[in-house]
This record gives structure tokens, sequence and C-alpha cells, in this order.
């Protein structure tokens, strides 16, 4: 039987109620496939950076690496600077491991009710593919005049030929093995922004003759954020910056029901590291400690980790099993309307998986 090593950072907040219902089921699914998972919890994240000073110790990245997987929950504290928990731990670990592909789809459940609510479930299937290494979180940039009144910030973007290739050719890829709309939209500010993405643009378009069978869109990110909105159903794959994609996938999280249920995976795809898989809400403080947080955004994270694991039976299995919960529409937390705790919805996905 494989053994399979999972580094799991449940982080802070909302992160330490989701990642244990998440490492229940991929428990649960491993006893029905021919796997073992051994997890290795790391305690790092905002807890440590108030004993130590910072997020995650030297030596971090050492001992993730020879895991054949990530799982984190999120990060971010109410008492430290959100620049500093990012740049601290989740942005230092997408480089280092050169996640550049961040997978986020947006799917509507049957039986759960979008905010659009013409929409039925199953009208909603896209995936924001977002690019996860360079662009605007490149974090080249100063101070000048550090804390005087003439102060100057500087942050620069930096957009390689490289960098935007293998993401939209990742988008494509990705377009064929979905096998459904056949479609990539491509999302920039090229009228504003008129070197680093007008690169953008003239790399897709390079890239995009290369897929004759599959059909291409441009949009302003203005015009996509309002579009995400106006016709959801018409998109297939979705590729954009970090920045944008980060901004769009809180969108695209909203129209298909609630952040809780927002899955992503930041992918190497050519796997010489480990990915990383962890819901794309963060550790929500406002609802943190109430055992009230959906827990099926970290649930479908670890079913994106299984598929990309080789383990595709046993992500449909999870698939299948949330599917059904939220058809059934029995245990819902607060998010979407219902009144379960965190638990409730776990115990109700656990048992679906057969
Ligand atoms: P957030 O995603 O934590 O929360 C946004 C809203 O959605 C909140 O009202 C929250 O209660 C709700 N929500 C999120 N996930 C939910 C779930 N699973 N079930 C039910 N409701 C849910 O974003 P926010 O409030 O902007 O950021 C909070 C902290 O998280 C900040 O420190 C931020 O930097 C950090 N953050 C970390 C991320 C990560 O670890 N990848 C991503 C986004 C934010
Ligand atoms: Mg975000």
């Amino acid at each position: 039987m494989k053994t399979l090593t999972i580094a799991v950072i449940a982080g802070d907040g909302v992160g330490v109620e989701v990642i244990p219902p998440a490492k229940r089921v991929l428990e649960k699914v491993a006893k029905l496939s021919d796997v073992a998972f051994s997890f290795q919890d790391f305690d790092w994240g905002s807890r440590h950076f108030f004993r130590w000073g910072h997020m995650m110790p030297a030596g971090a990245l050492d001992l993730l690496s020879p895991c054949d997987a990530i799982l984190l929950g999120a990060v971010g504290h109410p008492d430290i600077s959100d620049h500093t928990t990012l740049n601290g731990m989740l942005l230092p670990i997408r480089r280092a491991f050169d996640q550049y592909a961040n997978v986020r789809p947006a799917y509507l459940f049957p039986g759960v009710t979008s905010p659009l609510a013409k929409f039925r479930g199953g009208d909603i299937d896209f995936v924001v593919v977002r690019e996860n290494t360079e662009g605007e979180y490149a974090q080249v940039g100063g101070f000048v005049y550090q804390r005087q009144p003439e102060e100057i910030a500087i942050q620069t973007s930096v957009f390689t030929r490289r960098g935007i290739e293998r993401i939209v050719r990742f988008a494509f890829d990705l377009a064929v093995k979905r096998g459904k709309k056949r479609r990539v939209t491509s999302v920039t500010k090229s009228n504003a922004q008129g070197y680093s993405m007008t690169l953008w643009d003239r790399v897709f378009d390079e890239v995009a003759a290369a897929y004759p069978g599959i059909e291409t869109e441009s949009l302003l990110v203005d015009a996509a954020a309002m579009n995400f909105i106006r016709r959801p159903e018409s998109f297939d794959v979705v590729v954009a910056s970090n920045l944008f994609g980060d901004i769009l996938s809180d969108i695209s999280a909203i129209v298909i029901g609630s952040m809780g249920l927002a899955a992503s995976a930041n992918l190497d795809p050519e796997r010489r590291f480990p990915s990383m898989f962890e819901p794309v809400h963060g550790s929500a403080p406002d609802i943190a400690g109430q055992g009230v947080v959906n827990p099926i955004a970290a649930i479908l994270s670890a079913s994106m980790m299984l598929d990309h694991l080789g383990l595709s039976d046993a992500a449909v299995k999870v698939d299948r099993a949330v599917a059904a919960v939220l058809e059934e529409g029995k245990a819902r937390t607060r998010d979407l309307g219902g009144t379960s705790s965190t638990e409730e919805v776990a115990a109700a996905v656990l048992e679906k998986i057969a």
C-alpha cells in the first residue's frame, strides 16, 4: 500500500476548525482506497509569530519540501498586519515551490441557492486560474524617505514571458481536460497597464494559436468583474494575473453561494515540488472559535489534493458526498442559510462517503 506524506498547516482562525474535518474525510477515503496518509502537522502561523516573531521557523521550507502535498487552512490575525502574515508564510511557500498555477473552481451545486437566484445547480461551472508566483505579488519595491513626510512607496509588478506563457498554457490544457465549454477567457487591464498587460495579451494570443479547438475571449478586469455576475454561465476557464485572479475568485466564490464552498489548489504542474491545497477563504476572525464555519471549502480542497495525487476515484467519492449533502440540504452552516455546526456538516459528509 502506498503511503503519502501530507504536511498540514492549519494556521489561524477558522483554519484550525476546517482542517480537522478535511483530514477526517481524507482518512475515510484512504480506508476505501489503496492508500494511507501520514499527516505531519506544523503549528505555524500567528501563534508561532506571537511566540517567536516569525510566522514559520527558519528551515520550514526544507521540512515541507519532501512531503507529497501541503494542506493549508488559512492565515491571518487581526493583531498582525496582513502583509506580515501573507509574506511571512503563504507567499514564500507558493514561490519556493513554484506553485505557479492557482486553480479555483466555481461550481454551483444543486441544492445551493446562488445570490444570482435565476441560476440552477450546475448552471454555473467555471474555474479561475490565477498566476501565483509573480505579477503584482512579486513583492519587489521599497520605501524612500520611510516614515518621513516625503515618504515614497514603490511596488513593482513583475511579468515575465515565461511566467505568462506557462500559466496561459496551463489554462488551455485545463479547458481541454475539462472538455466542457472549451473556452478560455483572459483577463487583463491592457488599456491602462500598457507594458505588462500588453505582453500578457501577446503571449495569450501566441499560446491560443496552438489550441484551435478552444474558443478565446479577452476581457478587461472591470468588465470581467461585472460579467462574473451578469453571465457567470458563459465562463469555462478564466486565466488572470495574481492580483486580478485573487479578486475575481472572491466574486466567483460568492456567485456559487458562499465563500465556504470555494476550494483551491496551488499547483506546481511539473511536480518538482509539493503542491498546496487550501480553501479560498481566510481566517474569518468574525466567526472563528464558534464552531459555525463551513468546512466544505477545505474538504473540497482536500479532494483537489486527492486528484493531484492520482487518487481521482477517491476525489470523486468526496465530491459526490459533498454534492449529496448540499442537495439534501439538511446539514447546512449559517453561510448557506442553515443552523448546523461545522461538526454536523463534517459528519454528514463523512457519512455519505462510501
Ligand atoms: P475571510 O475569507 O476570512 O472572510 C470573509 C467573510 O466570509 C467573513 O465574513 C467570513 O465570516 C466569511 N467566511 C469565510 N469563510 C467562511 C466559511 N468557510 N464559512 C462561513 N463563512 C465564511 O476574509 P477576510 O475577512 O478579508 O480576511 C480575514 C483574514 O484572513 C485576514 O487576516 C486576511 O489577510 C486573511 N486571509 C488569508 C487568506 C489565506 O490564508 N489564503 C485568504 C484571504 C484572507
Ligand atoms: Mg483572496
